[in-house]
């Protein structure tokens, strides 16, 4: 399985001060250099952590792929077909939600979904689709001309290690069946942490997993001791 780092809550630590620290570009850099196979933003319509400018630069600055999250708006169709991305993956988004609630509902709106999917496809961006893991969304997924979808893995991060797991890890590892039957890749994210993230391992073929949350919180206490420890060696 490959990892794709998404590092919009580096740039939502950035933007509670509005400065340039820390750094997105630097981020990213750190990610890639750490076995990152992709870099994952989310552009969003309130704009409340990656920018335009993120976007702008980290297309032209990372050596592995960038792969943008956005709406299905004009506004981002438009931003896409001219940033060229190596992939977009097209999410739900609501103004008031604190993070993605739910996946697309491809099946509610499949014409709109086709068309808004093919001009990036006939632009040779790869195009993924993050829906909850059930049949419906997955085979309107394949009538679509996405070449993937991404498996919304929020209802087994929360089930991980109570009575429910095992169904939400069976609606995960059904549905990738599924999809890879249609002749679709499977990628899978949201909440998936140190702990849960294991038995991804279990799903057969699933391509990329798209982590930001854990990974950017287990930064900080991996990474305060030497930050103290410097800035005290600065102060003595
Ligand atoms: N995949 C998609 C489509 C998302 O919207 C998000 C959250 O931005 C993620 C993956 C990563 O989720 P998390 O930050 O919980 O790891």
């Amino acid at each position: 399985m490959l990892l794709g780092v998404n590092i919009d809550h580096v740039a939502t630590l950035r933007n509670a001060r509005g400065g340039k620290e820390p750094d997105t570009i630097l981020a990213a850099d750190i990610c890639e250099q750490n076995g990152a196979t992709s870099i994952t933003t989310h552009l969003r319509e309130d704009r409340r952590h990656i920018k335009d400018e993120d976007v702008r630069t980290l297309i032209k600055t990372l050596k592995t792929n960038l792969n943008l999250e956005m709406a299905v708006t004009e506004e981002m169709g438009r931003i896409a077909l001219e940033i060229k991305p190596h992939s977009v993956c097209l999410v739900p988004e609501k103004r008031q939600e604190i993070t993605t609630e739910g996946g697309l509902d491809v099946s509610g709106q499949l014409e709109k979904i086709t068309n808004f999917v093919k001009p990036l496809k006939d632009a040779g961006i790869i195009v993924s689709l993050f829906i909850d893991p059930n049949e419906e969304q997955v085979k309107a997924s394949a009538k679509t001309g996405a070449q993937f979808i991404e498996m919304h893995t929020g209802q087994y991060s929360e089930a991980y290690g109570t009575e429910k797991e095992e169904e939400e890890f069976q609606k995960l590892k059904k549905s990738a069946q599924l999809a890879q039957s249609l002749g679709l890749k499977v990628n899978a994210g949201h909440g998936l942490n140190y702990d849960n993230v294991h038995r991804m391992h279990e799903i057969q073929g699933l391509y990329e997993l798209n982590i930001g949350h854990s990974i950017i919180s287990r930064a900080i206490f991996t990474g305060l001791a030497a930050a103290v420890r410097e800035m005290a060696d600065l102060t003595k």
